[in-house]
């Protein structure tokens, strides 16, 4: 007997891109949607055999034909689903088309504690590239987490709430955004909401203010910046990593050096949207804001670290 605990999900088939084949793996446009059932989709991706899965075909349509007796039955399969104590969530297979309408529509009516969770695709299934077999599993992985609970969208590794989602664009694979709130995102199975702000930085008015510069990884970076800074009197420095997180060797031995000599270092990526996913090997600290905020929280950092000294010299002349 298989005593492994394993989530379970159901996961509702309604047709759209993410079900569809086209002639060519090259092609983008022009294919058939809701050709493939949703048994299909779930067979096209091994990671979810790790899953507790029930499937079931509510309608098989390209959403541009979504109809008012298609959303009657989604609502009652997901209402009768809700019911049902040992699901942890529901994942609706769905085109994009039409997408922010049916999300919105459940997002409207349904009282929730669990998460449902409508994810697509831009892309057939038989594309070079489709995108439906990662939005599948990260929907499923979405629907699993309690913390999600209510009507969310989950398409290329970003999550929206179903009320707010819109599709903003008709080919790209990042095709959606949300009107109202920053969305929260889905990397590698871990869903990360907006982040909350840090406890508040006690600051103190009449503390000098700490030098700290940004430094940038680049091609041909040696890291000369970084000693000059450092031989100079810098206290905290920023370094603007590559991609997720990363810094030539060069740099890295620099600003290994530079923390060495009590230099606050601080990493944060140099790429224009999003932030460093988990901890790079180089185990250097890092922050998910741009390098100018960086640089405002090392210099509060830096104060307040002073201001702590401050109070422990203090404390002991007081004896
Ligand atoms: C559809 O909305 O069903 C077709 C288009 C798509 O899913 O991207």
């Amino acid at each position: 007997m298989d005593f492994t605990f394993r989530h379970r999900v159901l996961i509702l088939g309604t047709g759209g891109t993410i079900a569809g084949v086209a002639e060519s793996s090259a092609q983008h446009t022009g294919y058939r949607a809701a050709a493939l059932s949703v048994e299909q989709l779930v067979a096209a991706v091994p990671a979810l055999a790790g899953f507790d899965l029930e499937t079931r075909q509510v309608a098989q349509v390209d959403s541009k034909n979504m109809s008012y007796a298609i959303w009657t039955d989604l609502h009652a399969a997901v209402v009768a689903a809700l019911g049902d104590g040992q699901l942890d969530g529901i994942v609706i297979t769905h085109g994009t088309d039409t997408l922010e309408e049916t999300a919105y529509f459940l997002a409207r009516i349904l009282v929730t504690a669990k998460p449902v969770v409508l994810t697509a695709a831009m892309r057939p299934a038989t594309a070079v590239s489709a995108d439906g077999p990662q939005n599948l599993l990260d929907a499923v992985q979405l629907a699993t987490n309690a913390s999600a609970a209510g009507v969310r969208v989950c398409m290329h590794g970003q999550v929206f709430a179903g009320y707010a989602v819109r599709k903003r664009h008709p080919y790209a694979v990042d095709a959606f955004t949300s009107s109202r709130e920053r969305s929260a995102t889905m990397e590698e199975g871990f869903y990360t909401t907006p982040a909350a702000l840090p406890e508040p930085i006690p600051f103190e008015p009449d503390l000098p203010w700490p030098w700290v510069e940004a430094v940038s990884n680049a091609a041909g970076q040696d890291g000369r910046t970084v000693d000059a800074l450092v031989a100079a009197g810098v206290q905290g420095l920023v370094v603007a990593a590559t991609g997720n997180g990363t810094l030539s060797d060069a740099l890295l031995e620099a600003v290994r050096r530079a923390q060495k000599a009590g230099v606050e270092i601080v990493v944060v990526s140099r790429c224009a949207e999003g932030h460093i996913v988990g901890q790079p090997e180089h185990g250097l600290p890092v922050l998910g804001v741009t390098a100018a905020q960086a640089r405002v929280e090392l210099l509060l950092l830096i104060r307040w670290k002073q201001a702590m000294q401050r109070a422990r010299a203090a404390a002991k002349q007081r004896g």
